[in-house]
């Protein structure tokens, strides 16, 4: 588009400076309209490499919020997606269906837990857990139980930005409180504080089974990121934790919604973090590195007992329809990425960054301002004692050649699968650098 053909004030802002329009017209996240620090122009990616507009190289540590697992720029996930231009980029689902997306629900049948069965497909990971919800909602009212309309959660959890999402968010350490007065009221349990089997001991559900002997009776679901709580405070918990609550669950009649869609896709060593408790849930969501961070695309898994039990009302319609649900383009490309990751020996590459991150990290922990050191499968965490100034922290990454995107009082890495040890290392020795400044 030309100046004189788009003749608009905006228009001329933008070539004068498209970045100074962008900041003064294009929200980012979770950041104001008005004084935010400017973010870094990407020109290209490449690779585990974003190449800024300035010509810099950054190694990425972040995986574009944890979805990028093979790599920018893949020659076969853009295959998969010319391929399926040629074909058609989108149609309705009402009424229509299409290949790709039976092909794609037919491969994460197969790779998830036995009994998920059936597919729900939507446009991001707060919308997948907000049908999680209502699945379970509706669940409940087909067995003429509308009163077990209640979630029960752990505290420290992260699900999304949406209404019925921010709701089962932390209430006090999350970034939804300020919606608090608004929101559905929902239970939270205590989370646990053992990260691995050897430290369990039964004081570490008591809360989480208090809360569910005696709220039973108006719990519908219990919904939790299993194994790794991510954008709540990165925390590594016990899969015996999970063990119990799914033992919880079945004995007091409450459905387990299982939120992978951080931990999904091998993030943690296996392909469910689920799989670390040898548990499967009644509802399972999926997103972010479903596409290989390709395309906004999610999905909401659920088991035939779950489908049968919406059905008991004689019609079982699931009241969810987004308008771009199951595009093709992005089910062509989910499909692609997960035959390369199922081709690729990502189980080994997750292990061996596992380790190269516990051998290059725990070191950290003996700083007397870092508060702990965690590290599962591709994703390594330094906790300091402070906050701190995010900003101030990326520059000097930056001007190191890194990106990470610290927040809070977290420091963290969750990489490409591809990334190689060489690369890695000068991430984690950007992030030890930071923290002994500190
Ligand atoms: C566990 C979990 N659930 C849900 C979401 C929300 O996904 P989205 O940002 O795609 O809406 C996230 C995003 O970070 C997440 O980590």
């Amino acid at each position: 588009m030309t100046e004189a053909q788009f003749p608009g004030p905006a228009w001329q802002d933008f070539e004068r400076d498209w970045q100074a329009f962008e900041q003064a017209h294009v929200w980012h996240p979770y950041a104001p309209m008005f004084g935010a620090d400017a973010p870094y122009p990407v020109a290209s990616a490449e690779g585990v490499r974003l190449k800024l507009e300035d010509g810099r190289e950054l190694i990425d540590g972040m995986a574009s919020w944890w979805s990028v697992i093979h790599g920018y720029n893949h020659p076969r996930l853009n295959q998969a997606l010319s391929d399926q231009m040629q074909q058609m980029s989108h149609v309705m689902f009402g009424g229509l269906t299409h290949k790709p997306a039976a092909g794609l629900a037919a491969r994460l049948i197969d790779l998830t837990p036995e009994p998920l069965k059936h597919v729900f497909f939507c446009d991001s990971g707060s919308v997948a857990a907000e049908v999680a919800i209502k699945m379970a909602l509706q669940f409940w009212q087909a067995q003429a139980r509308p009163e077990k309309h209640r979630l029960l959660t752990i505290r420290h959890g992260y699900h999304g930005d949406t209404f019925g999402a921010m709701a089962v968010c932390d209430p006090v350490s999350g970034m939804h409180h300020m919606f608090s007065a608004v929101l559905p009221k929902h239970l939270f349990a205590e989370a646990p504080t053992a990260k691995v089997d050897a430290d369990w001991n039964e004081s570490q559900i008591a809360d989480f089974s208090r809360l569910i002997k005696t709220h039973a009776h108006e719990i519908a679901a219990v919904i939790l990121e299993p194994i790794v709580q991510g954008a709540g405070g990165m925390r590594i918990y016990c899969p015996e934790f999970l063990r119990q609550v799914r033992g919880l669950c079945d004995a007091h009649d409450v459905l387990l919604i299982c939120d992978e869609i951080a931990t999904g896709f091998g993030r943690t060593g296996r392909m469910f973090a689920c799989e670390h408790a040898g548990i499967s849930p009644d509802v399972m969501c999926l997103g972010k590195a479903l596409t290989g961070g390709v395309m906004s695309m999610a999905a909401t898994l659920a088991t035939s007992k779950v489908c049968e039990g919406i059905h008991a009302d004689g019609k079982g319609v699931l009241m969810h329809g987004p308008t771009f649900m199951a595009n093709p383009l992005a089910c062509a490309v989910a499909s692609a990425s997960i035959d390369l990751l199922l081709e690729s020996d990502w189980q080994k590459r997750v292990l061996a960054i596992e380790s190269q991150l516990k051998d290059e990290l725990i070191p950290c922990a003996a700083l007397p301002q870092v508060a702990d050191v965690r590290v599962i499968g591709a994703i390594g965490v330094v906790e300091m004692v402070e906050a701190v100034d995010v900003a101030e922290m990326q520059e000097r990454f930056v001007d190191r050649g890194v990106w990470l995107r610290p927040f809070g009082k977290l420091v963290y890495i969750m990489p490409p699968y591809v990334i190689e040890p060489d690369e890695l290392s000068q991430l984690t020795t950007a992030m030890c650098d930071m923290a002994k400044r500190r």
